[in-house]
């Protein structure tokens, strides 16, 4: 085990340890346990890197849809405002044999969707659901209100930009399940890149005006393993059928899990450098610590020691945020400002498990024995494979020509900017055009920077860990740069 590894040890076994008390973080929360077990010295994770499964698009995998879409149409989500746009939810089968199935919720665009790309989110975990992060408190249509069971429209949602699809996965995510309880001990990064793989195959059988529209994904935080596992797969796929089985023209990802290494040392710097943390616990972190070592000097306990108490009274996901000081909901709605309310994934979680929620969304068919979780409490612990870095994927999609864009919320003290600068470093890219400010509503959204190759690094000043729900403005007009392919605007008036 090399350095990296000690560090990501050291970092995930201590916020474990704690951030259960924070509501709305159980994102990270999962991704650090999972980390801290993905390094542990006798670890049983293959961190050895991501090569995908040929899936043969036959009969065998794409099984008939017909009538399926019709009846997986969302009449109206109970408490939900009126809206001009349609709604999608249901299963895909993936393994008929297992009685394997994901569920999705599709929104579609809120005006010309027949001309509008086909975006698909993720987010990250492992093991966390992109219904209650991604749809219902970052970038769909809605949000949950304070009382649990009704919803409000936002504002600032992604289908002004794209026909969004958000996806509960792997197997035993949210909705998500399998009748093989034993699937739940074999997941990894290899199969749910296969499984999304075959989810798609499928959904774009079921929405077949979607099988030629040009087709993005995005995600978050371990999706930065997610998207560009699953974007291989279709490449991969595409090139051994020898035809675009799935028109695939881009990647972005966000606050997202690179490269371990540098992702490790950019947390402690950033969390030095925001002053969270002492100069020199991030230094005796990254220099005296080596959890190789049974024993490690006094020194390094210390540094831990002072790390734990220095970040375990804030939001690490949102380092300048508020916390949710009363998790309990509200008999009225509370008025809904732009930026998130602390304690909104309590309120997505009651909505989600009420019976008329569920039945609308065309969820939970087989009544399963547990409560729905915005991260699985079932799949994460016997996590199979995880490449250290998904570099080696960023390269692959340059060369083909993929569109790539990278962003950072700049408030984020979990997967920080500064990891995300190391990592990109350590790509070797050249650059195009040089680091500048760009502007949202007037004001500089972020900064961004372009490499030649085709990746942008783009920044978005105070955001958090899920940056739609801190910044929604400024997460839309990225998103929008993003699928038209045309830079981040470098002056204020808007092009
Ligand atoms: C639907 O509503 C949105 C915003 O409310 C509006 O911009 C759009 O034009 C409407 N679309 C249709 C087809 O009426
Ligand atoms: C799982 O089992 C239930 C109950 O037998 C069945 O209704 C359902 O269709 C099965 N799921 C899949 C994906 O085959
Ligand atoms: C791939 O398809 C193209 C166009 O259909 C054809 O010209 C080419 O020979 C095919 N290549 C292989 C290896 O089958
Ligand atoms: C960390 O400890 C291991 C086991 O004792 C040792 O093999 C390795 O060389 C050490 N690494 C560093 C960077 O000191
Ligand atoms: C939340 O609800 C519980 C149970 O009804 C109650 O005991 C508690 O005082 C409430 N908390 C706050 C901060 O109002
Ligand atoms: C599914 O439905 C059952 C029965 O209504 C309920 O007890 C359970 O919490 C639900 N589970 C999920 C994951 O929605
Ligand atoms: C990056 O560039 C440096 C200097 O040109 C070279 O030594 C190094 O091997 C390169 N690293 C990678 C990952 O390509």
């Amino acid at each position: 085990m090399g350095k990296s590894s000690c560090l990501a040890l050291i970092s995930f076994f201590i916020f474990s340890l704690f951030m259960a008390e924070i509501d709305g973080s159980k994102q990270g929360q999962v991704f650090n346990k999972f980390q801290k077990s993905k390094y542990k010295v006798d670890s049983q994770v293959d961190r050895s890197d991501f090569n995908a499964q040929e899936v043969v698009v036959d009969n065998h995998i794409v099984h008939s849809q017909k009538g399926l879409k019709e009846k997986d149409r969302i009449d109206k989500l109970p408490g939900q405002p009126q809206v001009n746009f349609s709604q999608y939810g249901g299963y895909v089968t993936i393994d008929k044999l297992a009685g394997r199935a994901l569920y999705y919720y599709f929104v579609e665009s809120q005006h010309s969707k027949e001309k509008m790309p086909l975006l698909l989110w993720l987010n990250g975990g492992p093991g966390c659901s992109s219904l209650a992060y991604g749809a219902m408190e970052e970038l769909g249509p809605f949000r949950v209100n304070s009382d649990g069971k009704t919803l409000a429209k936002k504002r600032y949602s992604w289908n002004y930009a794209a026909n969004v699809l958000f996806l509960e996965s792997p197997a035993g995510v949210g909705f998500s399940y399998s009748n093989k309880s034993s699937d739940y001990d074999t997941s990894g990064d290899r199969k749910t890149a296969t499984d999304n793989y075959k989810f798609l195959v499928n959904w774009l059988e079921r929405f077949p005006e979607y099988k030629k529209r040009d087709f993005y994904i995005a995600g978050e935080s371990y999706a930065g393993h997610y998207v560009p596992q699953l974007a291989h797969t279709i490449l991969d796929n595409n090139k051994k059928a020898n035809k675009t089985i799935i028109n695939l023209k881009g990647i972005m990802i966000g606050n997202a899990v690179i490269n371990d290494e540098t992702d490790n040392r950019g947390t402690f710097d950033y969390l030095a450098s925001h002053a969270i943390i002492s100069d020199q616990a991030a230094n005796d972190i990254n220099t005296v610590c080596n959890f190789s070592s049974d024993a490690n000097p006094i020194q390094c306990q210390t540094a831990i020691d002072e790390y734990v108490r220095d970040v375990s009274f804030i939001d690490i996901y949102n380092i300048y945020a508020p916390l949710c000081s009363n998790p309990n909901l509200t008999a009225l709605p509370k008025k809904n400002t732009i930026v998130i309310d602390p304690c909104s994934g309590v309120y997505t979680h009651a909505y989600l498990n009420r019976a008329n929620v569920q039945e609308a969304l065309h969820a939970n068919i087989t009544k399963l024995k547990y409560d729905w979780e915005s991260c699985s409490d079932i799949i994460f612990s016997k996590w199979g494979d995880s490449p250290s870095t998904i570099i080696p994927l960023l390269h692959e999609f340059l060369n083909n020509g993929l569109r790539v864009w990278i962003f950072s919320g700049d408030t984020d003290g979990v997967v920080p900017v500064t990891s995300t600068k190391y990592s990109i470093k350590k790509m070797n890219l050249s650059t195009k055009t040089a680091w500048y400010p760009w502007f949202f509503d007037g004001e500089v959204g972020g900064y961004a920077e372009v490499y030649n190759g085709g990746l942008t690094f783009a920044t978005v000043r105070e955001a958090g860990h899920e940056v739609p729900s801190y910044q929604p403005g400024r997460a839309l007009s990225l998103i929008m740069h993003f699928l038209n392919g045309t830079p981040l605007p470098t002056t204020k008036r808007q092009p």
